[in-house]
């Protein structure tokens, strides 16, 4: 039976870059996946871009069940510390928009980075590898045979985008190992409407707005975009991580001005100006006749009372929608819940009551927000216990 020192299932971002810090050590390591390709979310990621960290990641960005779990890990691997293997390797990037950097080129760039990390660190990769079982000593049957290993890192992620290999691989281990682990939903993902709602804003599909929703007590100031299906653009997906079934989304379509204000003052200056006019200034066609009825929108300014003027604004900047659903793991970015961090040590990743069992990466109950967190938490955790695996 070949033995190693350290076994890692899931070669996507968080194993990979385990595999690179246990190599470093000297560790004897293999990294398998059932995929045949490594990394293939970082492929598809940031559209083709990967948008690789976020320069203000902070532990802030995060949701879990133990808020404070992520600290040590994201503390001791910053985001500095990967653009700086970035930049060693001469991998062309720049900062979209709120501390998020894309590769100027290809998300294949980061791929490579880390494949060319594993192989300077003599790491081995099995890919298209079915792992059958994991018991305690620990063997790892494989479609290849039986293995042994000091160390086994589950790195499988979470149950988002099957196609690109996800299973709930991660979470069976967890309980075979009798470890708690939260219940999973997708999340950073677009949202369905309501019949009645899909039905009133289908004409919208394709706009975006800028605009500011909040829901359980958070809120994103981003761009939404209508969809044929329902509601998606960075906005959304980043809500959609705190909407329960059933929540209200309230949305501001117009976060820089105080649209009530704006009526007046025009009701005052160009009173005969028609509702519908005054607010094409702030918003597309399309919205405002999916917001108001025709009668209002063909209103004269000056024939609209004080509570007509504030009942017009209201509707653009308290808009409140109650999604159907969301579009699920089929396309979310994320899944939220996972194995819980409480019964793993937070430096080291290990689970306290199964030496030498490690959880990192999405698996784990911690998952960023839209903008480079989730693969900044990747590499940390990842970072973290290829210290000690
Ligand atoms: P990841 O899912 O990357 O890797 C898990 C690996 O385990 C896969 O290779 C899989 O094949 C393997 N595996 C699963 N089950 C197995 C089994 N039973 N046996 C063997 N192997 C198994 N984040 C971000 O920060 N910036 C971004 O730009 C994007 N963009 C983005 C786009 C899209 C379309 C998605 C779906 C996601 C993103 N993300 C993102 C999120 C980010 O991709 C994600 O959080 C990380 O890839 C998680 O890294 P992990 O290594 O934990 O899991």
């Amino acid at each position: 039976m070949q033995q190693y020192d350290v076994i890692i299932v899931g070669a996507g971002a968080a194993g990979l870059m385990c595999a690179i810090e246990a190599g470093k050590r000297g560790r004897k390591t293999l990294l398998l996946d059932h995929a045949n390709k490594a990394g293939k979310k970082i492929l598809m990621s940031g559209g083709g871009r990967c948008n690789f960290t976020n320069m203000y990641a902070t532990p802030e960005n995060y949701l879990s069940h133990n808020p404070n779990f992520c600290k040590s890990a994201l503390s001791r691997y910053t985001p500095w510390h990967f653009i700086e293997l970035v930049q060693q390797h001469k991998i062309a990037y720049h900062e979209k928009t709120l501390g998020q950097l894309f590769c100027d080129n290809k998300s294949k760039d980061i791929l490579n980075l880390l494949l060319s990390e594993c192989e300077r660190y003599n790491v081995t990769i099995k890919l298209k590898t079915t792992i059958k079982s994991i018991n305690a000593g620990f063997i790892v049957d494989t479609c290849m045979g039986e293995l042994r290993a000091d160390s086994v890192v589950i790195a499988t992620g979470g149950l988002s985008i099957p196609t690109l290999g996800a299973s709930p691989f991660g979470y069976k281990i967890a309980e075979q190992f009798d470890l708690p682990v939260h219940p999973t939903r997708a999340g950073l993902v677009p949202f369905t409407l309501h019949e009645h709602d899909k039905q009133r804003f289908a004409d919208l599909s394709g706009v975006s707005q800028e605009c500011v929703v909040s829901c359980n007590g958070q809120r994103f100031r981003e761009s939404m975009l209508f969809t044929h299906r329902g509601l998606s653009g960075p906005a959304m997906l980043q809500i959609s991580s705190y909407w329960r079934p059933g929540n209200t989304l309230r949305i501001n379509l117009l976060p820089d001005s105080d649209l009530l204000a704006l009526l007046i003052t025009a009701k005052q200056d160009s009173a005969n100006q028609l509702v519908k006019t005054c607010l094409l200034t702030y918003f597309p066609k399309r919205l405002l006749t999916a917001m108001l009825a025709e009668d209002i929108l063909a209103q004269r300014l000056q024939n609209c009372s004080h509570k007509q003027l504030e009942t017009i604004a209201h509707c653009f900047t308290a808009w409140e929608v109650v999604p159907n659903a969301t579009e699920g793991y089929r396309t979310a970015e994320v899944t939220l819940g996972g194995v819980d961090c409480d019964v793993l040590s937070s430096k080291t990743f290990e689970v306290s009551k199964v030496p030498g069992l490690y959880f990192i990466g999405e698996t784990l109950d911690v998952s960023g927000w839209l903008g480079g967190y989730n693969f900044q938490w990747a590499w940390a955790s990842g970072w973290a216990a290829g210290q000690v695996a």
